[in-house]
């Protein structure tokens, strides 16, 4: 195939910086605006969520989502619900979002977040589902300043905090907004609400979680 031995070593060395190109396209981590997203699978993402980690960290505490659809799931609506401040594990802090779910948008969505008379916007992409618990994703307020971005992992109450740095990790080879071994871990125990209506669930499931950490970390 090759005449001489500098023709080979040149088809060699083409196809070694080829395949290098190509093996550091892959492993370079995209940043939110320019990554995949993952379509929204309503059957899989409905019901309770909580929030485990996020990087850069949070700067509030015990967030919770309850995601449900309506009208043949053409929309997404998502009850949130936090602290006021990282210290704070009274959760007086409620709000909501109405998304108009398009079908198999890998692009993500650009979220608008009420909390009363005030609105917040927010561009959310889900990045990945992992095992069942986990719900990887991003956001950011302006596409083309990074600062303005941060990664977050969701997680169903079965999650366990090996889980979390697993998945941090494995989404930090991908994602620019994850960092191998760095996050914030957000705080989900001793969580209490601030009304009567809205205590039930939440103080279920962050005695729930306060308990599967406990027996983990027994
Ligand atoms: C959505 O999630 C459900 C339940 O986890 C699963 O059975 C179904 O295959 C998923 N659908 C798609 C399109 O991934
Ligand atoms: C959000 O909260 C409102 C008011 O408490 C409730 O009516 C609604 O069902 C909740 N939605 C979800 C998705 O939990
Ligand atoms: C948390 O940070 C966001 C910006 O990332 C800011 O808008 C918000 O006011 C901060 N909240 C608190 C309680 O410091
Ligand atoms: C969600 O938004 C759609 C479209 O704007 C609207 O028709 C619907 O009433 C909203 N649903 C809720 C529960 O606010
Ligand atoms: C996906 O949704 C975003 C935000 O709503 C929008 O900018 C984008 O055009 C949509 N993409 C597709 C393929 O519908
Ligand atoms: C989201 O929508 C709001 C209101 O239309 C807009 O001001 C903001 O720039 C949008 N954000 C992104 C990241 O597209
Ligand atoms: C977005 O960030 C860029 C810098 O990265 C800045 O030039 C631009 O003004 C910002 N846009 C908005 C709407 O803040
Ligand atoms: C990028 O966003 C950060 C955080 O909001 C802000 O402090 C900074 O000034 C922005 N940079 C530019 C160039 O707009
Ligand atoms: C998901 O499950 C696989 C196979 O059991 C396991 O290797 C991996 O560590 C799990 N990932 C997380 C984030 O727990
Ligand atoms: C993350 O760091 C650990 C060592 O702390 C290393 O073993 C692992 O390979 C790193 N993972 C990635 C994806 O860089
Ligand atoms: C997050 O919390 C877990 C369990 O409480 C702890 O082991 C881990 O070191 C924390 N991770 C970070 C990055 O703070």
């Amino acid at each position: 195939m090759c005449n001489s031995a500098i023709i080979c070593l040149a088809i060699v060395a083409a196809v070694a910086s080829i395949s290098q190109v190509s093996a550091q396209a892959q492993t370079t981590p995209q940043s939110c605006a320019q990554a995949t997203g993952i379509s929204f699978n309503q059957t899989a993402f409905s019901g309770q969520w909580v929030e485990l980690a996020r990087n850069p960290a949070s700067n509030v505490s015990c967030i919770s989502l309850n995601v449900a659809f309506w009208n043949n799931n053409n929309y997404m609506l998502v009850n949130v619900s936090h602290s006021s401040n990282v210290a704070s594990t009274l959760v007086d802090v409620y709000e909501t979002a109405n998304i108009t779910l398009v079908e198999n948008n890998l692009s993500g969505y650009n979220v608008t977040l009420v909390n009363g008379q005030k609105q917040e916007y927010v561009f959310v992409k889900l990045l990945s589902f992992v095992n069942s618990t986990y719900l990887v994703g991003c956001t950011y307020t302006n596409a083309t300043n990074t600062s303005t971005s941060a990664g977050f992992i969701l997680g169903r109450s079965t999650y366990t905090p090996e889980g979390v740095r697993i998945a941090n990790n494995d989404a930090s080879v991908s994602f620019s907004n994850f960092q191998n071994n760095t996050y914030g871990n957000v705080t989900q125990l001793d969580c209490r609400a601030s009304s009567a209506g809205q205590t039930v669930p939440l103080t279920l499931i962050s005695g729930f979680l306060a308990f599967a950490l406990l027996l983990i970390k027994a």
